[in-house]
């Protein structure tokens, strides 16, 4: 199950990536928001977070207008990895080396045609389980 989730500046974009996981037939939950003017983006960061926390689901989408507010409020909650991508190598070196659970993106970075093939890297690639990496993201919940 996907957690999405995203601010106003988002929300066109989700919409993109929601019709490109239904065509996929993946199943997804939407934590909103939907259209609206202005919206907090830690608000669901913290949605999408929660949801990935408590094994509702096991990766998330974020989209605000940087992916940079929505990434840093999702990194902040355990256990979370949200990794900000705008391009393909990225969001796959993340799932292969950082077992990112989270792609977040910036709606007015790029558009729907690299969103989608982004999303598509990062949720069509497995973590490597190489024993570095996994030693490395163990460290990442140590202060
Ligand atoms: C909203 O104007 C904007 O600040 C937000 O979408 C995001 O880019 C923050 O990092």
């Amino acid at each position: 199950m996907i957690a999405i989730g995203n601010d106003h500046t988002g929300y066109e974009l989700k919409k993109e990536v929601i019709a490109y996981l239904e065509e996929k037939g993946l199943e997804y939950k939407d934590y909103g928001c939907g259209e609206c003017s202005a919206s907090d983006y830690p608000e669901f960061a913290h949605k999408v977070g929660k949801a990935i926390q408590n094994k509702e689901c096991d990766k998330g989408i974020l989209i605000c207008g940087t992916g940079i507010g929505i990434s840093i409020a999702a990194n902040k909650m355990k256990g979370i990895r949200a990794a900000l991508c705008h391009d393909c190598f990225s969001a796959e070196a993340t799932r292969l080396h950082n077992d990112a659970n989270i792609l977040a993106m910036g709606a007015r970075v790029i558009g729907p045609g690299l969103a989608i093939k982004i999303v598509d890297t990062f949720l069509n690639t497995e973590f490597s389980g190489a024993e570095r990496h996994i030693h490395r993201i163990q460290m990442l919940e140590e202060e």
